[in-house]
């Protein structure tokens, strides 16, 4: 880093965009690994999105992350797209190479290093029940996959949706799928105890409950809502009664960023610091449940 150089600059884009917690938890990350950067709020108008990125990028911006309403129309403009963004079918990190705009999509790695990394569960060979077939849940698949998981099964009000999940993840990664059994299935078909229990859903955001069964939790169930607040949401109020462990998504909303920070940047930063402030500031704050994948980028 040389102080008096001008710092590499990045933005978070959505609409609205003044809640973000992004440029906190980037300078942060900045300040840990000694990286000189600007990361700012970038408000774009409901109908201008790539003209503001283009306009970004024209001023010398090296990267941006996504967030609602624009996570499809990243996707559409990026010039290349990871794989796991393509399975996504949404972008929430863009990065600006050259003439090219690589499209990548983090979320689903922020999920699984704060399941695996965080909470210290190991998902091999696992039974895993993925409640929902939105966004959050299609970004989430091709990770979950990677780590091999005996099953993963999804579960989902309308079939159909997570029929479609299940197409993509043998698109994407037909080894992974093959090797694991990957299921699409009614909430009332869920059967047996889960190892881990994702709320993918948006149910949350409601103050209401997927109708999972309660047959398929056990002591030493992992439910984990991708949602956060200030209070535990209504699935993990509902899974905790069921004698289980819990965990929100505000240490995916961290591991996310990481995972963008470390595309830009080339190192992975230290999350564990920020992920407890973040805790103790919403404490504090006691909104109600925001979803990890929707209104931050995510
Ligand atoms: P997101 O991008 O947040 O995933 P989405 O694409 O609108 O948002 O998807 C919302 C998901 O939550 C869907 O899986 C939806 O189920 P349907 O596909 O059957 O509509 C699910 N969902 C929303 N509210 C729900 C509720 N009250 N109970 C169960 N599932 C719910």
């Amino acid at each position: 880093m040389i102080a008096s150089s001008e710092p590499d600059r990045y933005v978070v884009i959505g609409n609205p965009i003044a809640h973000s917690k992004s440029p906190s938890i980037h300078a942060s990350f900045a300040m840990q690994t000694v990286q000189h950067i600007d990361y700012q709020r970038l408000l774009a108008p409901l109908d201008g999105f790539a003209d503001c990125v283009q306009a970004f990028r024209s001023a010398g911006g090296k990267g941006a992350n996504v967030t609602v309403p624009f996570k499809l129309e990243a996707f559409a403009l990026a010039t290349q797209l990871t794989p796991r963004a393509l399975a996504a079918g949404a972008v929430n990190t863009l990065k600006f190479d050259g003439e090219e705009i690589i499209g990548d999509n983090t979320d689903g790695q922020g999920l699984v290093a704060d399941i695996v990394q965080n909470a210290g569960i190991v998902l091999k060979a696992k039974r895993i029940l993925l409640l929902g077939a939105g966004g959050a849940a299609r970004g989430a698949i091709l990770p979950l996959l990677e780590q091999h998981p005996a099953e993963l099964i999804i579960a989902n009000r309308s079939l159909v949706r997570a029929q479609e999940l299940v197409a993509l993840a043998h698109q994407y990664n037909p080894d992974a799928a093959s090797n694991s059994r990957v299921q699409a299935v009614p909430f009332a078909d869920a059967a047996g105890i889960f190892d881990v229990i994702i709320n993918a859903t948006s149910a949350s955001l409601q103050d209401d409950l997927p109708p999972v069964p309660a047959g398929v939790f056990a002591s030493h169930t992992l439910a984990y809502d991708m949602m956060y607040g200030a209070q535990p949401t209504t699935f993990l109020r509902y899974a905790a009664g069921q004698g289980t462990q819990t965990r929100d998504g505000l240490g995916m909303l961290v591991e996310q960023a990481a995972a963008a920070f470390q595309l830009w940047r080339g190192v992975q930063p230290e999350t564990q610091k920020i992920l407890a402030d973040l805790r103790m500031a919403l404490a504090v704050s006691a909104p109600a449940p925001v979803s990890t994948t929707a209104p931050e980028p995510t």
